[in-house]
């Protein structure tokens, strides 16, 4: 194929997203005509959601949330580090700016990222952005050591969500905030890719105190 003819062959597997997406502003237009305009005002959502990128785990679906009711950082395993400019930028601006009620870290079974930090095998740079969740199985190993390898996956994922929840609660900012008296919770959920489903792990925290993942049940 020419790039003249390549240029076409993308333009025409595009197409469908414009056709999906002129459908899906008019059904919401047709149920509410303000809908848009409303939007254009303001952002006012009550929940942050931090998930992982994974295709099948669409945060505003899952949670039935339209446009405007959800604020969402997404990264490879639902990771939420210090170092990470992007994912504290969203963190600090979730809870000083649109001040969120909810700051939810769901991670989900068969995450690839989290088998991948399983490996052994070296991938280069995401071995590199998957080594907390190497850690957090090193540390864990007592607990791992007695479940089948599916098992063991499952509770890596679930430990991983919990990790996550310590850190946004322990970032300068969310303690800061707390500090002030901003009331907002910090939750740890799980979602299952094969029945749809959501699962709190019940590791909520809402309040200081120095925050260690090993207090959130570990
Ligand atoms: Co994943």
């Amino acid at each position: 194929m020419n790039s003249a003819g390549a240029k076409n062959h993308y333009a025409e597997e595009l197409s469908r997203l414009f056709t999906n997406n002129r459908r899906w502003a008019a059904e919401l237009m047709a149920r509410d005509l303000q809908f848009f305009e409303r939007l254009t005002h303001q952002q006012a959502p009550e929940f942050l959601w931090i998930g992982c990128s994974d295709s099948r785990v669409p945060a505003n679906e899952i949670i039935g949330l339209a446009p405007g009711e959800v604020f969402v950082h997404r990264n490879v395993a639902n990771l939420v580090l210090h170092s990470d400019m992007n994912c504290l930028s969203v963190l600090q601006y979730a809870v000083e700016v649109l001040k969120v009620r909810h700051i939810i870290v769901t991670g989900h079974y068969g995450c690839g990222g989290v088998r991948t930090a399983l490996d052994a095998q070296s991938r280069g740079l995401i071995s590199n952005w998957l080594r907390p969740i190497r850690e957090i199985a090193e540390q864990q190993r007592g607990e791992l050591a007695h479940l089948t390898p599916g098992e063991r996956e499952d509770r890596l994922c679930e430990l991983n969500v919990i990790h996550q929840v310590a850190n946004v609660a322990n970032t300068t900012f969310v303690q800061d905030a707390w500090m002030r008296g901003q009331a907002f919770a910090v939750h740890g959920l799980i979602y299952g890719i094969a029945d749809g489903c959501l699962r709190d792990l019940g590791v909520s925290v809402s309040e200081n105190g120095g925050i260690q993942a090993e207090m959130l049940g570990l």
